[in-house]
């Protein structure tokens, strides 16, 4: 398995270019099911999540290619209502077929995606809106087989939790349905904006969408679109904090800075200076940093895909700081390797309490999870001498050439097999 090595205490300087959002373009793939003609997606990351998606569907029978950035989907033939285990246990967001399919075919059988380390994850939020709708669900031998033979009907559909994969399964599944469909309490993140762009583009007719309440009216045929990704955010978030970790300075290009607002406000207040120029963005240390509380909720709240990177910044930031995590159960993994830097981190249930240290040692570390392993890139970057980061294909999953971009900011950092 590959492995990151790094030696640690350079202050990065350059520019990097923001890559298109994963987080966004998975359920705009997903969203291609819904139509038989062609359609065109540019700004796609190239990662192994992106992969995994584009074998998922050509599994599925909608012919799909990725050139460099841009991926084509062609006319699809008759598709395929299954989703089986080895693709849904690689990668969770695969139960976004769920919406498409139960929409287009009027069944689809669904392994259970199982848990992740970062918490059990259920989907019942999904499920419950689909029996709303009218499908009927059961569990087999780890299968969910759901069928709507007379159809999905719109319906208003209160979430318990605003969940971001339930509203785009829920989006993905009522733009067809027949009648008008309300999600309440639905995520207001950016990449359900930009996937109720696309489904708009097809010819859905949705209004709210990043407000608590979506309205979809039914439509009987959706057509293809060509659409370019919105930035990542969380990519955007981890570099602005590398400048703040590394004492170095910054300037992100081809980002959203409305979608980030809360982190950039965070880093000024810990004491980096941040400015925006349209889609630019430069991050600059120019003094001590102070310790900042966070506490992460859904959108626009501090993003808990952040949280970790946020505390391997605090570990390095002399004072003390207070971190909660509100939205997943268990996404601490990354503090026991954080330790072995010598950070000094407390762990009392949801909350980690963190005490900054002057500096850190290189260390051989392990990554549990995609944002945990960029809070320990963070943190060899910072580490006077070398680190070994194990487990990098977490990383691969949502970071597009990380350490190319690393290495052209001035980080002494290396992939080797
Ligand atoms: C999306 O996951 C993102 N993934 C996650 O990013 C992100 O952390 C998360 O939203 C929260 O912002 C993608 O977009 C592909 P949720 P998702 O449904 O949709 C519970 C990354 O690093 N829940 O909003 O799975 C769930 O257990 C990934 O890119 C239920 O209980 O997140 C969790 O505690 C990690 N029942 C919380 O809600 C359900 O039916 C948030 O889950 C659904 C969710």
């Amino acid at each position: 398995m590959d492995k990151i090595i790094i030696n640690g205490g350079k202050k990065l300087k350059g520019t990097v270019k923001i890559s298109g959002s994963k987080n966004s373009a998975l359920p705009i793939l997903f969203a291609t099911l819904l139509t038989d003609d062609k359609c065109k997606i540019t700004n796609v990351p190239t990662l192994a999540d992106i992969k995994t998606t584009i074998d998922f569907l050509n599994f599925i029978g909608k012919p799909s290619t990725k050139k460099t950035n841009v991926v084509t989907t062609g006319i699809s033939s008759k598709l395929a209502s299954v989703a089986p285990y080895d693709l849904v246990r690689k990668m969770r967001a695969s139960v976004l077929v769920m919406g498409p399919l139960l929409a287009r075919l009027g069944k689809v059988d669904v392994s259970l995606p199982g848990g992740c380390a970062i918490g059990a994850r259920p989907i019942d939020i999904h499920l419950d809106a689909f029996k709303q709708m009218g499908a009927n669900i059961e569990l087999k031998e780890g299968y969910i087989k759901m069928s709507a033979p007379k159809g999905l009907k719109g319906c208003d559909i209160e979430l318990r939790f605003a969940s971001v994969g339930a509203t785009e399964n829920i989006l993905l599944a009522s733009v067809l349905a027949k009648g008008t469909t309300r999600i309440i309490n639905a995520a207001k993140e950016p990449e359900i904006e930009d996937l109720a762009d696309v489904l708009n583009k097809m010819g859905a007719k949705i209004t709210g969408a990043g407000t608590k309440i979506i309205t979809v009216e039914g439509v009987d045929k959706l057509k293809g679109f060509t659409h370019s990704v919105i930035p990542d955010r969380i990519e955007t978030a981890t570099y602005m904090i590398a400048a703040a970790i590394t004492k170095g300075d910054i300037t992100l290009l081809n980002t959203n800075p409305n979608h980030i607002k809360v982190i950039i406000d965070k880093l000024i207040e810990a004491g980096l200076s941040v400015k925006v120029f349209g889609d630019t963005i430069t991050a600059k240390w120019v003094k001590e940093l102070k310790p900042v509380n966070i506490k992460t909720e859904i959108y626009p709240g501090f993003p808990t895909d952040v949280q970790a990177q946020w505390m391997a910044l605090m570990a390095t930031v002399n004072g003390n700081s207070i971190i909660e995590e509100t939205v997943f159960e268990n996404r601490f993994l990354h503090v026991g390797e954080l330790q072995r830097f010598g950070a000094n981190l407390q762990i009392e249930g949801k909350t980690v309490y963190v005490t900054g240290v002057k500096k850190f040692s290189g260390a051989p570390v392990m990554v549990s999870d995609l944002r945990a392993g960029a809070a320990l890139v963070l943190a060899g970057l910072f580490a006077e001498g070398q680190s070994k980061i194990l487990r990098i294909y977490h990383l691969d999953r949502g970071y597009e050439r990380l350490e190319k971009k690393f290495t052209k900011l001035g980080a002494n950092i290396k992939r080797i097999k």
